[in-house]
């Protein structure tokens, strides 16, 4: 897909910002939230490009200790 991307003449002009505001979002989140291994489904591991799950990433989340 990186190839067939590269081949269009076209672009996002919102890539970056879209992809700073993921950041954002995702450090927000994890300065609210533990996010913990949900014991009861575990990621079936297959090694493509990169590793990946078949079955998605189940995880459980609770609030973290407000900084005192
Ligand atoms: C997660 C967020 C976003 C995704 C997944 C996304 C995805 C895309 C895709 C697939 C295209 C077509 C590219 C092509 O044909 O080669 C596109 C084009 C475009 N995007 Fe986005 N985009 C996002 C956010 C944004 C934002 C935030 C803006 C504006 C602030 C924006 C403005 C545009 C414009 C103006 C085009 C047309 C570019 C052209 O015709 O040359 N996008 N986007």
């Amino acid at each position: 897909s990186f190839y067939i991307s590269r081949l269009s003449l076209k672009n996002c002009i919102g890539q970056t910002f879209a992809m700073n505001e993921m950041k954002v979002v995702t450090a927000l989140t994890l300065k609210r939230y533990q996010l913990m291994e949900d014991p009861e489904i575990k990621p079936k591991m297959v090694p493509r490009l990169v590793l990946r799950s078949l079955n998605g990433i189940h995880v459980k989340i609770k609030p973290v200790e407000p900084d005192l």
